[in-house]
């Protein structure tokens, strides 16, 4: 049952007068999931100048690939093979945005023209990653929002789409533990992406794969591999997958990585070495050394990373179902993995509960954030982040967001 405005309002007062500063925007690791790489800080050191396969660390050369070694490793995240990863620098998002640039200014492999030529779109999911949408919209493709569920992209709009509009170049979508649904794409719709009849001769798969490994259960979600998926359907060259260790290691200084078709990544190899010489080494061998070194390697790190993870996702499941679980204002995910609790108020007014926990002290990821351009048509999509902050913020501000969606749910229906 719902309570009046006024104790709410009054409740509301109390809290403001506690002047909280709770920073719940930041989809990052927390300093003590950082602290799970600290030995990486220090790994490499002037007796790894000539790798153990023989690559001089500190000149160029090595190619534009990234060593081998860092290859298989990344290559074993996104479940492909060495030769068809290519590992870069830090952030995957700059890998990806060279992808997107290429394809306006070049075309991928197959393209009969640059994107560029005529006005290039992209299917986004909503809600979804606002760098993604940022990206695209600043290279200049339009975007073309399709919705997520527990089953991945609505597949019936994106074959709708793709099948009747040329323009449309390609899907951009997270398959696993999406941020912010935490949803992973079904076997049957990897199945339909890589079968899909697209108007453009072009059409790709652009999967970012950042939270590949970053199960919260011991029932990890893995989706159909994408790439197998694509050859099975003669499509081979139809996906990108993309993935890094920003929130495995460290995300200041970690690998971001691709994995494609070994025509595909021939073809890009060939681009992305017109840009540069290649990528750093010396961070690329201190993964290879830490993650080998590393009990039980990449899955023993990210297991030590759910056992710090899992009290906050499970504080917010809490703390949400205390206060709010009974009162129909809301609904709220329950990831099995990923970085983001997804929230839906039942009334449009979410801008206002972020207005409200603002003026308690609780900054939250901006309502609309999740859609292009800020604007959710329904105002109602909230992105909770409970991977940074200590444990017992988390609760704290999960109590405030509760009580500012009543709040403000109660607004609006006195309104
Ligand atoms: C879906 C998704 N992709 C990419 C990133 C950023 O990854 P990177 O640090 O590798 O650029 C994030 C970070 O929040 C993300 O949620």
């Amino acid at each position: 049952m719902m309570i009046d405005l006024n104790t709410l309002t009054q409740r509301h007062e109390t809290y403001k007068k506690q002047a909280l500063n709770l920073d719940m925007t930041r989809g990052q690791p927390s300093d003590e999931n950082f602290d799970l790489s600290n030995p990486m800080m220090t790994i490499v050191d002037k007796g790894d100048a000539i790798t153990s396969s023989g690559v001089a660390l500190r000149n160029y050369g090595g190619g534009i690939y990234g060593l081998a070694e860092a290859r298989e490793l990344c290559a074993s995240i996104l479940r492909v093979r060495l030769e068809e990863t290519l590992v870069g620098n830090n952030a995957s998002m700059e890998i990806m945005s060279h992808v997107f640039a290429l394809g306006l200014l070049r075309g991928l492999k197959d393209s009969p023209q640059p994107w560029g030529k005529s006005a290039a779109k992209i299917i986004v999911t909503v809600p979804g990653y606002d760098r993604h949408f940022h990206m695209l919209d600043t290279l200049g493709y339009e975007l073309v929002t399709v919705g997520i569920d527990e089953s991945g992209p609505n597949l019936d709009e994106v074959e709708r789409l793709a099948g009747s509009d040329p323009d449309i170049k390609g899907i951009y979508f997270v398959p696993t533990y999406s941020n912010p649904t935490g949803d992973t794409i079904s076997d049957e719709n990897v199945k339909r992406l890589a079968s899909l009849k697209a108007a453009a001769p072009d059409f790709t798969i652009f999967a970012d794969d950042a939270y590949a490994v970053h199960h919260l259960t011991d029932q990890p979600s893995v989706p159909l591999n994408i790439l197998e998926a694509c050859k099975a359907a003669e499509n081979p060259d139809r996906a990108y997958l993309f993935g890094s260790t920003s929130k495995v290691t460290l995300a200041g200084a970690g690998l971001g990585f691709m994995g494609t078709s070994e025509a595909n990544l021939a073809y890009m190899g060939k681009l992305f070495n017109a840009l540069t010489i290649g990528p750093n080494k010396i961070e690329q061998y201190r993964h290879v050394k830490f993650l080998t070194q590393y009990e039980g390697g990449v899955s023993g790190l990210m297991r030590h990373h759910a056992q710090i993870l899992k009290p906050k996702f499970g504080a917010v499941q809490r703390v949400l179902s205390e206060e709010l679980g009974d009162k129909d204002l809301a609904t709220w995910a329950d990831p099995k993995g990923g970085y983001f609790v997804n929230l839906d108020t039942k009334h449009p007014v979410a801008d206002r509960v972020v207005a409200l926990a603002k003026e308690i002290g609780v900054a939250l990821t901006p309502a609309g954030a999740t859609y292009p351009f800020g604007k959710d048509p329904n105002n109602s999509n909230i992105r909770i982040a409970p991977t940074r902050p200590p444990l017992a913020e988390v609760e704290d501000a999960m109590r405030v967001l509760a009580l500012c969606i009543e709040l403000a749910s109660a607004e609006h229906l006195n309104a």
